[in-house]
């Protein structure tokens, strides 16, 4: 160390640069060698290099009010003038008031809101409060393989995740995993999607009948895409939700990436009407557009009665913060007034259709999924008869890399996870920066994976 002036400064003349200082979440670190953000507007990130980058899946799945939306800036700066933090134990005007907003628009009437700094942490809070509230405080909860629910340890362990299955046991968290609703690859051996989705809540029934209905606390699913690149089947939510409910088992939605539009509807179990309504759901991300962190667990009338005299165990010293909590009544009120999630539902349809058109012309893509809203999974393979995989799951083949790279060098910056490509890009972008980030995909498709005949129809689809 040395001194200058009144500065005490590190001895090294230039300053710590990232590369050195940080750690990087889910990277290897020597390998790290992401860009640095500066800026943003709408679909645009703006990097230290002077390039603009048009983000095709909202950062991580959570910008959906795209980049600096002015109405979410102009509301963290109206709060912090007025008060930036009271701790959750006390009362603060935006967390009432986005409880409010939350219970309405997703008709939990009479329930209430624990609110979260994440995903992750709304995750542990909705077992938390299940167990509670089902009076079954070490209750079986029962999750899915090939699911994420966060990365705290009991996330991880609720998470179906192959990458961190060494690092945490679910047995010792009480956590049962069953086989996911994977159409294109049904754990259950059927063709058909909606067999498959029945097949895969059955699979859930049938667990719970095996540990005794008495000892399982709640089911925790993704009711719509997440990282996985899983889309259910329509048979399978509304399936679980009656499999649970003649069961007396609480249903936890994480509605943490497929809520606020980005499946076509606020929440994405809304799509089944009633028959989908869970007990309890998650909220993270695009609760406030990632302007400032914020997580949420919903109760239902009848989960938050069960607890209104008891002692809630849980509290965060930030949860609830007033800056984020102003941030998500913004956040609600941009998605109603510039009608996102109907944009989002109709932008969806169109770039599934697109999506399927591109299919023709790669044998490549093995399987396109969503269409509900602006979030498509792009699945691809060796070969589309067999659909045998390039690499094992969760590995990313070495052309798909190349192929993120290279549309990265051409200013599109693409989410991959293993062979999948997950397009989820802001529910704000332009229909023409959509259609041009297609044309490169097409064009960068072709390049990385030029079609070859096939092993069993010489290359005809
Ligand atoms: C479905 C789902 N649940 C939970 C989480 C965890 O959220 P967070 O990263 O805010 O902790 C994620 C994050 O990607 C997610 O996709």
């Amino acid at each position: 160390m040395g001194r200058s002036g009144d500065t005490v400064m590190l001895a090294t003349e230039a300053p710590l640069s990232e590369r050195d200082g940080v750690l990087h979440s889910w990277s290897v670190q020597a390998d790290w060698n992401a860009p640095t953000v500066t800026g943003g507007e709408g679909a645009w990130l703006h990097l230290a290099d002077g390039r603009r980058i048009l983000d095709l899946s909202s950062l991580a799945e959570c910008s959906n009010l795209g980049h600096q939306h002015p109405r979410l800036v102009a509301a963290i700066r109206a709060q912090a003038e007025q008060l930036c933090f009271v701790t959750n134990a006390w009362g603060a005007q935006p967390r009432a008031d986005l409880a409010q907003r939350l219970l309405e628009r997703s008709g939990f009437e009479g329930g209430r809101v624990f609110f979260t700094t994440g995903g992750a942490d709304a995750s542990e809070n909705a077992v938390k409060i299940a167990r509670q509230a089902a009076g079954k405080p070490h209750g079986a909860i029962i999750a899915r393989d090939r699911s994420y629910h966060g990365a705290t340890h009991l996330a991880m362990a609720l998470s179906g995740d192959t990458r961190t299955r060494a690092q945490v046991d679910p047995a010792a968290f009480g956590v049962h995993h069953v086989p996911p609703p994977y159409a294109y690859r049904c754990p259950f051996g059927s063709r058909d999607a909606d067999e498959c989705g029945r097949r895969a809540a059955d699979a859930v029934s049938d667990h719970i009948d095996r540990l005794g209905a008495d000892n399982v606390a709640a089911v925790l699913m993704e009711p719509n895409a997440g990282t996985n690149g899983i889309v259910p089947p329509d048979s399978y939510w509304p399936a679980l939700r009656r499999h649970t409910a003649d069961r007396g088992v609480w249903l936890i939605a994480d509605e943490v990436m497929s809520a606020f539009g980005r499946c076509g509807e606020w929440f994405a179990w809304q799509r089944h009407g009633e028959a989908g309504r869970p007990d309890l759901m998650t909220l993270a991300k695009g609760l406030t557009g990632a302007a400032v962190p914020l997580g949420a667990v919903v109760l239902s009338r009848d989960v938050a009665e069960r607890i209104e005299h008891e002692m809630l165990y849980a509290g965060l010293t930030y949860c609830g913060h007033p800056l984020a909590c102003a941030a998500g009544v913004a956040a609600l009120q941009a998605y109603a007034d510039e009608n996102l999630i109907e944009r989002s539902r109709a932008l969806g349809s169109a770039l599934h259709a697109q999506l399927l058109q591109l299919q023709q012309r790669h044998r490549v893509l093995g399987d396109v999924r969503g269409g509900h809203g602006l979030f498509a999974v792009l699945e691809l393979v060796a070969d589309p008869v067999t659909r045998a995989a390039h690499a094992p799951w969760p590995q990313t083949p070495a052309p798909l890399r190349a192929l993120v790279d290279a549309a990265m060098a051409e200013g599109v910056s693409l989410a991959v996870r293993g062979n999948l490509i997950l397009l989820a890009p802001p529910l704000v972008i332009g229909e023409r920066e959509l259609s041009d980030a297609l044309a490169l995909l097409d064009r960068l498709l072709t390049r990385f994976f030029p079609n070859e005949p096939t092993a069993m129809n010489g290359g005809m689809r």
